[in-house]
């Protein structure tokens, strides 16, 4: 195991230095996306996996690139599209792979191509958009270089993930069932595709501290290894594709200097551990020191946000020299107390941009408030935005706009529909009624969006949530405590280094307040990263330019389901 490690470490750092300077390239892979046995926690499951692996191969392109996939359903009976998370699609919003909103999903035996520009340096991921398959193990990460960027160190990417026994189809199911069968926490934590579940069975450590877990060194699901050598600089690129679980990463006596976060630089800053939400990406510093004799540390992920009930997941730090067979001398550290929420906000608050980013527009034309509730529909669970629970209809939005089909749009409510509603207790009236969920925004607006976050059906709760934007980057103005205030919070927002990025988290009773301009036509989600929660209808949908889209050439293999079938097989080819 340790020299196919040692092989693909070494791949990646070759990958980091060969990346060349010069003109534009081409990226273009063929996948083949079909089920197989894995056991990514030591016990089998199915996941979905891309060319035979799992995760899906990372993508590495260079800024200005062309990426072009070509991805063939081999699932024998479900749809599949992919989505590029953090890419914003300039100009090919079909590419952008959500289901239902940018392309018809892609039938078994059938290929769709993707092909986009990936226009600067960050660290992204992709994954399925169709269903719940981020859940089955459908995701990869995607690095996009820059021959310009300043930070070239040995890199080391790190995908973080959730994995579940119920499969991605069961777990549908229950949450679709009513009464609603929740589907729990997850059962394992992921790095790079490995987590140990058998290690919780076991205890991870009896007193003496250091009770191996029971799998060997070949088990697919054992710990990687991440070599290293002494005094050097390596940047960790992470990121969390998470079905359900906000994270906290730390490596054991190392510092974090934080750099990058969603594919934008940041004002750096040092810590010694870092939260990351479903839908984030960040890269840090990790500044080697030279510990004698060399050993090995922990790199350990653990839950926050949710009282957990999973144990974390364990990558090894090795310093060259280190003895390959010795067992760590300590145990990993534990995870920072789950519901210590100001802690979680101190981290997003010390965000701001690197120097040299362009501050939002000092004013918006347009304030959307977004109340997330959770309801009853019909004695269904669901999530709504503003009372009205998303669900994504079969002729995806951007063909019935081409085609001139006709829309529901959405009005924007004032900011009564927060004021009149108590955020802090269930809700007086849980009824639901479901919704396109669709918005049209011309081009040029500058759009504020007050997230507001408010009390679950039962109990004395609010939960996080880690809302993304497709096609986007967008300013995070500020985060507060409990309601809205129009007025008097908007007065407060961070105007001079609001931090770019395309996900930002709503804290439990809180706000969260971002900014973007509309100046990429095309459809797209904005949605609740938590997998289950935008299965149950928590997301929404831009229409933006909607004359333009009418006008664009989207591929016809983008919309061959729905009301749009008929049209471009009568319409012939356009
Ligand atoms: Cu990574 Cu629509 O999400
Ligand atoms: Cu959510």
């Amino acid at each position: 195991m340790s020299v196919i490690v040692w092989w693909l470490v070494t791949a990646v750092m070759v990958a980091a230095h060969s990346a060349s300077a010069g003109s534009a390239g081409v990226v273009e892979s063929y996948w083949e996306v079909e089920n197989q046995f894995r056991s990514p926690d030591c016990t089998e499951g199915v996941v979905i996996a891309i060319n035979g692996t799992f995760p899906g191969p990372t993508i590495y392109a260079n800024a200005g690139d062309t990426v072009i996939i070509h991805v063939k359903n081999k699932l024998s009976t479900e749809n599949v599209v992919i989505h590029w998370h953090g890419i914003r699609q300039n100009g090919t919003p079909w590419s952008d792979g959500a289901a239902g909103v940018t392309q018809c999903p892609i039938n078994p035996g059938e290929t769709f191509t993707y092909k986009f520009t990936v226009d600067k340096a960050g660290t992204h991921f992709y994954h399925g958009h169709y269903g719940m398959q981020r859940s089955a193990g459908l995701y990869g990460m995607m690095v996009v270089r820059s021959p310009k960027e300043t930070l070239h160190y040995d890199e080391f990417n790190l995908l973080l993930s959730d994995w579940w026994h119920l499969s991605s189809t069961l777990q549908e199911l229950s949450l679709s069932s009513k009464p609603m069968r929740w589907i729990g926490e997850p059962q394992s934590l992921l790095i790079n595709g490995r987590g140990q579940f058998d290690c919780s069975q076991a205890g991870y450590f009896n007193e003496g501290g250091l009770k191996e877990c029971n799998f060997t060194k070949d088990d697919p699901c054992a710990p990687t290894t991440l070599r290293v050598e002494p005094n050097k600089v390596y940047r960790l690129r992470i990121a969390s594709t998470t079905s359900l679980a906000s994270l906290n990463l730390a490596v054991e006596g190392h510092q974090l200097e934080v750099v990058e976060a969603d594919g934008n630089y940041v004002a750096p800053f040092t810590v010694g551990d870092i939260d990351i939400y479903s839908g984030e990406t960040y890269s840090v510093l990790l500044r080697t020191h030279n510990p004698s004799p060399p050993r090995k540390y922990w790199i350990s992920v653990g839950v926050r946000g949710r009282k957990p009930n999973t144990p974390q997941a364990l990558t090894v730090l090795h310093y060259a020299g280190a003895s390959e067979s010795e067992r760590l001398p300590f145990p990993p550290r534990e995870t920072p107390r789950w519901d210590d929420f100001n802690r979680s906000k101190n981290f997003s608050k010390k965000i701001f941009a690197a120097k040299g980013y362009p501050p939002p527009p000092e004013k918006s034309n347009a304030q959307l408030f977004l109340l997330n509730t959770q309801n009853l529909m019909e004695g269904y669970t669901k999530w709504a935005i503003n009372n009205l629970s998303l669900s994504v209809p079969a002729t995806p939005y951007i063909g019935s706009i081409r085609y001139g089909l006709p829309l529901e749009y959405l009005t924007f409510p004032g900011p009564e529909i927060i004021e009149n509603y108590d955020i802090n207790h269930p809700p007086v009236n849980p009824n639901t009624t479901v919704s396109s969920g669709i918005y049209n925004l011309t081009m040029g607006m500058v759009v504020d969006v007050i997230l507001q976050n408010s009390n679950v059906l039962k109990g004395e709760i609010s939960e996080v949530h880690p809302w993304h934007l497709h096609g986007h980057d967008f300013w995070v103005l500020g985060y507060g405590e409990g309601k809205f205030q129009p007025g008097v919070d908007d007065k407060r927002y961070n105007l001079t280094n609001a931090p770019l990025r395309n996900t930002v988290a709503l804290y439990p009773y809180g706000w969260t307040a971002l900014r973007f301009v509309t100046d990429n036509p095309g459809v797209w989600f904005f949605h609740c990263h938590i997998e289950p929660h935008l299965h149950m209808g928590m997301g929404v949908v831009f229409a933006e330019g909607v004359d333009q889209i009418a006008k664009m050439n989207i591929p016809r293999e983008a919309l061959g389901c729905g009301s749009t079938r008929e049209m471009f097989m009568n319409q012939g080819r356009h």
